[in-house]
């Protein structure tokens, strides 16, 4: 089922910077930021008990609850389980993405993909989020970059215990879409195998970016595209390098990363276009993507994001960074 009629625009705001990503950032900031979402008109936002041990939940949640439910949608994600007991939020082993969140709440996490973890991380998500109900659930991370080598046996305890229970969910109403959020396309390639269970969406973060598309591409895209499964695209900016920042992959962006972002920046520059517009404008251009959902923490990028949507990009940008090999040749790209 496509979640496109479900989500109210095809930008919405992702607040996994909201739970102190990369930096502990003042409650009044973060309220703002997403005030200026709701301000601007975003009504899609997702988080997860992730997000600094339930930090960015709460947040968003403390804005959300001033406005009436009906107005927006929400998801968050199952495969953590947020507990009271504290540890040291830097000593967590996240895979490829150590230290992220190490400003968070240092409330003690756990993997966990079961059929009762999910029941469990649900409701401890609607308090945090001050809601009675959820619109998406996405299964966190059941992936290689935070599992390695394990990553299967995890997959499998989610396809048995957080996939059915999702999906039973969906089929009694108490929530209205359910898929995998994950920076990988294996998992997700993976899922559109299965005859059951089926999931709505998926959530991609990182691999359909202007920056790093290839994969996704060949396979997962035309794929999802022919289930009617849509894309929600997460990291639109890969964390950050795209639209300013420093960070690829959570992590400080390594040479050959900033090398290829300079070239692009050199023809945003000659054709007069920002990068934030190209980044956004192209992720969106696949017909199997339905949303993107760039992060921030400051008031000031929502503007920024939603005139990047809006910037007439001309052609002849597009037909650059395609002879300048920055991106695959058969990839869509926006038509004026
Ligand atoms: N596994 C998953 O399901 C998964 C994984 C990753 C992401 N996601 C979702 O996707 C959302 C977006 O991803 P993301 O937030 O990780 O990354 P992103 O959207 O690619 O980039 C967000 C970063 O870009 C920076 N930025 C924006 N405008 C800027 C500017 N003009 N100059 C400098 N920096 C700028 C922001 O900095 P400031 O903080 O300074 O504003 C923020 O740190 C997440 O919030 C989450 O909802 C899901």
């Amino acid at each position: 089922m496509s979640i496109k009629p479900l989500l109210p625009g095809a930008l919405g705001f992702g607040t996994a910077p909201l739970g102190n990503m990369f930096r502990a950032i003042p409650d009044e900031e973060a309220a703002a930021t997403v005030e200026a979402a709701w301000d601007q008109g975003i009504r899609y936002f997702d988080t997860a008990p992730f997000y600094g041990a339930g930090l960015s939940e709460i947040r968003l949640g403390d804005v959300l609850a001033q406005h009436p439910r009906d107005e927006f949608v929400l998801s968050t994600k199952v495969g953590r389980v947020i507990l009271d007991e504290i540890e040291d939020p830097a000593a967590r082993d996240l895979g490829e993405k150590g230290g992220l969140f190490e400003h968070g709440r240092p409330n003690k996490m756990v993997n966990d993909y079961t059929a009762d973890a999910t029941l469990r991380s649900i409701e401890d998500s609607l308090k945090r989020l001050r809601t009675d109900r959820l619109d998406i659930v996405w299964v966190h991370d059941v992936a290689q970059d935070f599992y390695g080598d394990e990553w299967l046996a995890a997959y499998e305890t989610a396809r048995t215990g957080a996939f059915r229970v999702l999906q039973k969910l969906r089929e009694e109403g108490v929530i209205k879409a359910w898929g995998l959020g994950v920076n990988r396309v294996e998992p997700l390639e993976l899922t559109l195998d299965l005859d059951e269970p089926k999931p709505d969406a998926f959530l991609l973060a990182g691999r359909y970016t202007l920056l790093d598309h290839d994969r996704a591409l060949q396979r997962l895209l035309p794929a999802a595209a022919a289930q009617d499964v849509d894309i929600v695209v997460g990291g639109p900016y890969s964390s950050g390098i795209l639209a300013g920042g420093t960070h690829f992959e959570y992590q400080q962006a390594p040479a050959h990363i900033i090398d290829k972002v300079a070239r692009i920046k050199a023809l945003t520059q000659r054709h007069g276009v920002g990068i934030k517009s190209a980044a956004l404008q192209f992720s969106l251009a696949h017909p199997a993507t339905a949303a993107v959902i760039p992060g921030a923490t400051r008031p000031s990028r929502i503007a920024e994001d939603l005139a990047a949507l809006g910037e007439p990009i001309p052609a002849a940008f597009w037909t650059d960074l395609r002879a300048e090999r920055l991106i695959a040749q058969d990839a869509p790209v926006p038509t004026a």
